[in-house]
């Protein structure tokens, strides 16, 4: 299966490094949530590594999760699409069982900051004694002074993956650029939310702005 998501150098590392982490983390068979789940490529890397785990995908884009359907076919007992809209997660029939891993892979910009929280809160609340939470999206930039050296990395980066990540050629083009789909948290907001949805949390990779973030329950 090819990924869906282009123009994004360093998304095939973290990618794999994402569905490593989960495939190491659950032992057994289990059930594992993933929240954006999108036309299923996070869930595909990941049963492709362990085809006794279940994948539930959530996302509020039906022609998606048909593709998602179409797509892991050939794991058909182990993957179920929910379409719902992550804005009012309580409100998605995603079965309550506690998960062993609940995953996010590019989809906290798209919520606003408040729904993002709700997200963590309900993960939080679904995971079984030893689960993690694995949050993989951009951070937003705060630091204008910061701005250059981000640049310099983003330069670097295209340098060694001959791809430019999103970038901007100024910290006024780039908060120019934020808005409702591309609305992403800072890393010091992930780190005030999670303990606050009761989750241990750690920075575990950082490419660029591109984070992913682990939780553990306390
Ligand atoms: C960039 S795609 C990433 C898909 C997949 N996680 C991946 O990495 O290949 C973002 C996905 O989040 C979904 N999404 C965005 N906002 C959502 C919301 N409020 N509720 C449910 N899904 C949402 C979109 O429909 C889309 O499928």
């Amino acid at each position: 299966m090819d990924d869906p998501v282009k123009r994004h150098p360093t998304r095939t590392e973290q990618l794999d490094i994402l569905a490593t982490l989960v495939s190491e983390t659950v032992q057994g068979d289990g059930t594992i949530l993933d929240l954006g789940c999108g036309v299923g490529y996070v869930a595909h890397l990941i049963l492709e590594k362990r085809d006794n785990l279940s994948i539930i995908g959530v996302d509020r884009n039906a022609n998606a999760l048909q593709q998602a359907r179409e797509n892991l076919a050939g794991y058909k007992s182990q993957f179920l699409a929910i379409e719902g809209d992550l804005e009012n997660i309580a409100a998605c029939k995603i079965p309550e069982q506690p998960y062993r891993a609940i995953y996010t892979a590019l989809t906290f910009h798209d919520l606003p900051d408040a729904a993002k929280r709700h997200v963590i809160d309900y993960a939080a609340s679904r995971l079984g004694p030893d689960g993690v939470f694995l949050l993989y999206d951009r951070i937003r930039l705060d630091a204008a002074p910061l701005f250059p050296l981000q640049q310099s990395i983003w330069s670097r980066i295209e340098l060694v993956h001959g791809t430019a990540m999103r970038t901007a050629d100024s910290f006024e083009s780039y908060l120019e650029d934020l808005g409702t789909d591309n609305r992403p948290a800072r890393l010091t907001d992930y780190l005030s939310w999670f303990p606050e949805a009761g989750l241990v949390p750690q920075l575990l990779h950082l490419h660029g702005n591109v984070a992913l973030i682990g939780g553990a329950k306390t």
